[in-house]
């Protein structure tokens, strides 16, 4: 089945049931603070859920152009990519669940629909929470339809409640899991809920959306029950097709064929094979981000871009790719698979704007990795076998210099049996970070307004939500910003994506154990290097460095920083931590409100 009659069977199921297509909404998400991209259907048409505005039919369906970036690292894998296609149907206000599961396994098990053998489908539905109960109803509705108690699984929040993002409308979904069999599997503990490829997601066939979320914790009931189902035509391609990569399907495989035209397909090694997969991947998404008006730029989505065209390049040097007229080529092959769909991509100044972007980085990143390669080398000789390490400090400057990618500064070190010091990397950008974040010092400007004991608990709270957060999440988490009342704590840190509820439960308890010990909070003199050397976390070299006292507070093993205070002598003064929000402040930052509660 090709993806055009794909997407042609799902609007005319939906139709035939009396659903209104919509066209797709531009790329660039309008009017919508917390989104820079739509990154599924329903993002596209929110106001209709939380009643804002009326939709121009109660039952709509569409195909969306979507681009997600959380996961950039993944991409490179079979399955993942930045931009897709999201099969979208809705019920704003109209029938619930029990229709919805009906239409879902007519579309996915009849002859006109995708003609899929039912024993190899299984289904996921919400299990429950101290906030929202088990979807039990929708788990009785697939047993109607046939589907054996065993192929329903219950899964918790993470899985299946779906929310647009901190806030807004939300609820419990349920997913479809097709069985791609036994060749896939990874081992004898291979289930359905098993990532490795045998069990792929396809559909998720229903988020009932029930509840408009205010917070973490927070959950309000919408005026009315809608349904949004979302599938990703990639993904369903893949399957419906019997290819085991989403690259292999007839959405993808031209534009690889084009790129790996000048290479020997069969010799590539995995690694060469992923860098094809990201030059395709990136590609597709820059057509699509500029057909939409996106161009190249340091800001929002023009930094998006920009990224995703930069790391392309990247790649397609790593692969030695004959460049000449590959843009042109590509452009053509995307006309020919997509510009029925989207006549937009149709635009011939897409290739001039790649084309000018490709040829502005490449002369930095060709100056970048001719440094980088000399480096190498002289690394390797000062070495000289004793150890295998290349500094960090080095691949940052490289990076912030030329904009080659640390993952590919780690690539070719490899070649020189060179590993990068990722702490060192992270401690250089760390503090390039905080020397470029305009008026950072004003930051701890707060704190002077009030008296010191007034907010020393929660600057103690501070320090040890720091560390925990760097525990749980990893030490990529760095402080990004920070604000200080008698009342509250507000933390801004880099990370990529929202923190899960466990995540959240798992930093407060963490925090709260600390606490509890009653550890003494440690102040010591010492030299800005010596601080640094033993571990401890520093902002602003600058402030720092010139002076050979400063100040550093340290909580048991738990915590170290340098930090001018005030804190508390004991742990055990703070009573109960407590975090009240979790939000994006930005691409890549996120703010953590908590409070100190009264012990009971
Ligand atoms: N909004 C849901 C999702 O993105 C269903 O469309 O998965």
């Amino acid at each position: 089945m090709t993806s055009a009659e794909i997407r042609q069977r799902f609007i005319s199921f939906f139709v035939k049931n009396d659903h209104l297509e919509i066209p797709s909404a531009n790329l660039v998400a309008r009017d919508d603070p917390s989104l820079l991209l739509v990154n599924s259907g329903m993002a596209a048409i929110k106001p209709y859920f939380t009643g804002e505005e009326k939709p121009p039919h109660k039952r709509l369906v569409d195909i969306q152009k979507c681009v997600r970036t959380e996961d950039l690292e993944e991409v490179g894998d079979p399955h993942h990519h930045t931009f897709f296609e999201m099969l979208g149907s809705w019920s704003i206000g109209d029938y619930g669940k029990k229709l919805a599961v009906e239409l879902a396994w007519e579309l996915l098990t009849s002859d006109e629909g995708f003609n899929l053998e039912a024993p190899k489908l299984y289904v996921t539905i919400f299990a429950g929470n101290d906030y929202i109960p088990a979807d039990e109803e929708t788990a009785g509705y697939w047993r109607n339809v046939g589907v054996p108690d065993e192929h329903i699984l219950r899964l918790p929040a993470e899985d299946n409640l779906w929310v647009s993002g901190p806030t807004g409308p939300c609820g419990p979904c349920t997913e479809v899991i097709y069985d791609r069999g036994e060749k896939y599997s990874c081992g004898i503990d291979c289930n359905p809920t098993c990532n490795c490829g045998r069990f792929y997601e396809i559909w998720n066939a229903g988020v009932f959306m029930q509840y408009d979320r205010k917070s973490e914790t927070e959950f309000d009931k919408l005026p009315f029950l809608s349904v949004d189902t979302g599938a990703g035509l990639e993904r369903l391609a893949a399957v419906l097709q019997g290819k085991d990569s989403n690259y292999e399907t007839d959405l993808f495989a031209p534009l690889v064929t084009e790129i790996t035209s000048g290479l020997n397909v069969d010799s590539l090694t995995p690694r060469q094979k992923q860098s094809v997969r990201i030059v395709t991947d990136h590609l597709r998404a820059a057509f699509f981000l500029i057909a939409d008006g996106v161009t190249p730029s340091n800001k929002q989505e023009g930094y998006v871009l920009r990224r995703l065209i930069r790391r392309a390049v990247t790649h397609q040097v790593l692969l030695k790719i004959e460049h000449k007229d590959l843009y042109f080529r590509l452009f053509k092959q995307i006309i020919d698979i997509y510009s029925d769909f989207y006549p937009e991509v149709a635009n011939p100044g897409i290739v001039d704007i790649l084309k000018i972007e490709h040829q502005n980085f490449l002369k930095a990143l060709q100056r970048g990795l001719n440094v980088l390669n000399r480096e190498l080398s002289e690394v390797t000789q000062e070495n000289a076998g004793k150890t295998n390490i290349f500094p960090g400090e080095i691949a940052f400057e490289i990076e912030s210099t030329y904009g080659v990618p640390l993952e590919t500064q780690e690539e070719l070190a490899e070649n020189y049996g060179l590993e990068v010091d990722e702490k060192a990397y992270q401690k250089a950008y760390e503090e390039h970070q905080e020397l470029s974040r305009k008026g950072a010092a004003s930051k701890f400007g707060k704190v002077q307004e009030y008296a010191p004991e007034e907010i020393a608990p929660l600057h103690t709270a501070t320090h040890l939500l720091h560390a925990a957060l760097r525990e749980i999440l990893g030490v990529q988490v760095k402080q990004a910003g920070q604000s200080l009342t008698p009342e509250r704590l507000r933390f801004d840190f880099t990370f990529e994506r929202k923190l899960t509820r466990e995540e959240i439960e798992k930093v407060e308890s963490l925090v709260n154990g600390k606490i509890k010990a009653g550890l003494a909070v440690i102040k010591k003199e010492t030299t800005f290097h010596q601080a640094v050397k033993e571990g401890a976390l520093a902002l602003f070299r600058e402030k720092y460095k010139e002076v050979d006292k400063v100040t550093m507070y340290q909580i048991d093993s738990f915590s170290k920083e340098l930090c001018g205070g005030p804190h508390v002598e004991d742990t055990s003064e703070l009573g109960c931590f407590k975090i009240v929000k979790e939000e994006s402040v930005g691409k890549g930052i996120r703010r953590i409100k908590a409070v100190l509660e009264e012990n009971n």
